[in-house]
C-alpha cells in the first residue's frame, strides 16, 4: 500500500455451527486490527440494520416459526442480508474499514441450500441478487464436531432453545458437511479452522490467514 493512500476495504466473513465459537473469534481478530489502527465494523446475520433485526425476529423467533417453509426462511435471511449489504457494508468496505460478518451468504448455501435441502442453482441466484458485487475477501470457516456443537448450545441455551437451535443432529451434520465441502471446494476464499483447539491457538490461526490479506 502506497504511503498516506487509504487501506482497501475487506470483508471478512465468519461461518460454522451454532456453538463453533465465532463470536468469541471475531472480538479476538478486531482487537489485533484495532492496534494496526484499521478501522473495524462487525455485523451479524441475520441483523445489522433495523429492517434486518426485524426480519431477524421473524425468522428466529416468532411462534408460527414451525410453520415455516424452507424458501420463505431462504428469502428472508436473503432480504436481511440486501439490506445489510447496502446499509452498512459496502459503504463501510468504501471507507477502506475492515468488515467482519459473523454468518454471511455461505449461511444461506449451507443451512438452506444443502441442509433444508433447496436446489443449489435458486440459491446460489437469490444469494447474488441479496449481495451484488459484495463478495467476502476471505471466510473462516470454524469447524466443531456436531456433538460438540449440540452440547455448547445446551450450556449457553438460558431459556427455550430458538427455532433453529431445535433441528435434530441429522441437521446439524448436513450444516457441518455443507461448509467442509464449500471450504473444500474454493480453497482460494475459505479458511478451515478446527474449532476443538483452545481459544488461543484458533485466535493464532485466524491471525496468520487474515494479516496477509490486508
Ligand atoms: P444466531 O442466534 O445468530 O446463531 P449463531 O450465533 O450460531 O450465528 O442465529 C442465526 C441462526 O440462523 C443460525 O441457526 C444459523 C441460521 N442462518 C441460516 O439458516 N441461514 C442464513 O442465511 C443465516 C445468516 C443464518
Amino acid at each position: 500500500m502506497p504511503h498516506n493512500s487509504k487501506p482497501t476495504g475487506k470483508l471478512i466473513s465468519f461461518e460454522g455451527s451454532e456453538g463453533s465459537g465465532k463470536s468469541t473469534q471475531i472480538i479476538r481478530l478486531a482487537a489485533h486490527l484495532l492496534k494496526l489502527k484499521r478501522d473495524v465494523v462487525s455485523v451479524r446475520e441475520p441483523g445489522g440494520t433495523e429492517i434486518g433485526e426485524q426480519i431477524r425476529n421473524i425468522i428466529v423467533h416468532n411462534s408460527k416459526g414451525d410453520e415455516m417453509c424452507a424458501e420463505t426462511e431462504l428469502l428472508l435471511f436473503t432480504a436481511a442480508r440486501a439490506q445489510l449489504v447496502r446499509q452498512v457494508i459496502a459503504p463501510a468496505l468504501s471507507k477502506g474499514s475492515v468488515v467482519l460478518s459473523d454468518r454471511y451468504l455461505d449461511s444461506s448455501t449451507v443451512y438452506q441450500g444443502i441442509a433444508r435441502n433447496l436446489a443449489s442453482d435458486p440459491v446460489e441466484q437469490i444469494n447474488q441478487f441479496a449481495i451484488g458485487k459484495i463478495m467476502p475477501n476471505l471466510t473462516i470457516v470454524i469447524d466443531v464436531p456436531t456433538e460438540v456443537s449440540l452440547a455448547r448450545i445446551r450450556l449457553r441455551a438460558s431459556d427455550v432453545p430458538d427455532r433453529m437451535e431445535r433441528e435434530n443432529v441429522h441437521f446439524y451434520n448436513k450444516v457441518r458437511e455443507g461448509y467442509l465441502l464449500l471450504a473444500k471446494g474454493m480453497p482460494e476464499r475459505f479458511c478451515l479452522i478446527d474449532g476443538t483447539k483452545s481459544e488461543d491457538e484458533i485466535e493464532k490461526k485466524i491471525w496468520e490467514a487474515v494479516k496477509d490479506r490486508l
